[in-house]
């Protein structure tokens, strides 16, 4: 079983370049499936997110043809329009995201047939706002042996009130809405910027949205959707991540190809516990020479503090000054990595959706498991700034969404390798003595 061996007490120094946002890649990559066109995707994340979806998307016959790494050409031309859609629970069980194409396949062919997502490791994450959208549309919603089945004779614009400000649902309705007749207008709509560059990535298809990144989003539906070129926006979490693994590190990094704006609520916590931020138009200097201070954080829709960015902050926050509070108000069990971290020596009391933080001078390496995704990059995070040597497990979770996290981590100075066996362990630990 794969894992991540780290030695700590290496400040991370250099440059690092983020690639494209995994999260606005997602939505990209079922929309892509609504022209019978070619849109050619730049700036993908290689990584296990995307290129599930993408077999789930050749399994219903859409034309994928990969450039490179980072770029692919995609046509939904050869899907069958007659038989059935059918995108079966070996995706959705892999990655909930393939849900998007419930609404890229109802918007275009008025039907899709999805296996139902089950919870995660975040918490339970039910899709009602999602079918809350589709029925206002017009479709016909049925669950049946697992699998969410929509219909439409027709779609017909509607005036949609979300009851949660949810990105998923937002997104899946925008793609149901853009083939529709007549108008759509989403109230409460999330805002994150995933949502603008998927709404871009729809516009320059020939799709009529206005009004994304603010919470109401009017969609004009349009006949057809034609190919396209578009380069996928830089991911604001993989760059808000290495922001928090220099700052854990007291390092220096450059951080390139960001969009400092969509860095705002994370730049702004790190400049108030008395790290250094220098903002460049695609970059960001992110630095910290001594301990930093508490503060006190609460999860919130964009452009509050995002809830993927909890956990890297809470590694900073155990390793500050002083006694900070955590509030996550987004999930209710994203706490799941504070166990791990408190055989690092970490001392974080959890209450409900509340952590209290009580910061120690520092961390000592141990075996720790990854529990999900962004816990996984923040115990990594953990593991660079502790004592000596840290192995973690369930790398894979790691691996959906950070692509060559530890090659990036390494050509910044971290001591980090991925193993397979007890015996590379003993090798690494040698070889870094
Ligand atoms: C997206 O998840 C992201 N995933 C998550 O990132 C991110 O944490 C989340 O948005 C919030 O920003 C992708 O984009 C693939 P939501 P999503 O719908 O769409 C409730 C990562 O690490 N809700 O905005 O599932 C829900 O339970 C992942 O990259 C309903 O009640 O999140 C939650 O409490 C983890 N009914 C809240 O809304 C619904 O129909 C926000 O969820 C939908 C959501």
């Amino acid at each position: 079983m794969e894992q991540y061996v780290i030695k700590g007490k290496t400040p991370l120094r250099g440059e690092v370049v983020i690639g494209g946002a995994k999260n606005a890649a997602l939505g990209i990559l079922a929309a892509a499936v609504m022209t019978d066109g070619h849109c050619k995707i730049e700036n993908m994340p290689n990584v296990r997110d995307t290129n599930v979806l993408l077999q789930a998307m050749e399994a219903i016959g859409a034309n994928i043809r990969r450039i490179d790494d980072n770029t692919v050409d995609i046509s939904g031309k050869e899907i069958d329009a007659l038989g059935n859609i059918t995108i079966d629970n070996e995706f959705i069980r892999k990655i909930r995201a393939s849900y998007y194409l419930i609404g890229a396949l109802l918007g275009k062919y008025k039907k899709a047939q999805v296996a139902l997502p089950g919870g995660c490791d975040i918490g339970s994450r039910p899709i009602d706002q999602h079918i809350k959208g589709f029925e206002a549309l017009g479709a016909t919603i049925r669950i049946e042996h697992g699998m969410i089945i929509a219909e439409a004779d027709e779609l017909i614009g509607s005036h949609i009130y979300l009851d949660v400000v949810s990105v998923g649902a937002t997104i899946n309705i925008m793609l149901a809405a853009v083939m529709a007749e007549g108008r759509t207008i989403i109230e409460n709509a999330a805002k994150e910027p995933h949502i603008v560059d998927i709404a871009n990535f729809l516009n320059s298809m020939g799709a009529n949205i206005k009004g994304a990144g603010t919470d109401v989003i009017r969609i004009k539906g349009v006949k057809e959707l034609h190919g396209t070129e578009y380069s996928i926006i830089p991911d604001q979490i993989e760059a808000g991540t290495f922001m928090m693994a220099a700052v854990a590190t007291r390092g220096d990094v450059l951080i390139k190809n960001v969009i400092p704006k969509h860095l705002e609520a994370i730049s702004a916590k790190l400049i108030e516990i008395g790290a250094t931020v220098e903002e460049f138009d695609e970059a960001v200097r992110v630095s910290a020479t001594h301990r930093l201070k508490q503060t006190n954080i609460k999860t919130l829709p964009y452009p509050g503090f995002p809830t993927d960015m909890q956990p890297q902050m809470a590694i900073t926050l155990a390793l500050s000054e002083g006694t900070s509070i955590i509030t996550e108000s987004i999930f209710e069990n994203r706490f799941k990595y504070v166990d791990e971290l408190a055989r690092m020596g970490a001392k974080i009391k959890v209450e409900g959706n509340t952590a209290v933080i009580e910061g120690v001078e520092g961390f000592t390496g141990a075996k720790v498991s990854a529990p999900d995704l962004r816990a996984g990059a923040a115990l990594v995070i953990a593991g660079l700034a502790a004592e000596g040597f840290t192995a973690i497990e369930k790398i894979g979770y790691i691996q959906r969404g950070y692509e060559n996290f530890e090659g990036k981590l390494r050509a910044l100075g971290g001591q980090i390798e991925k193993v397979s066996s007890e015996k590379e362990i003993q090798k690494f630990k040698l070889k870094v003595g």
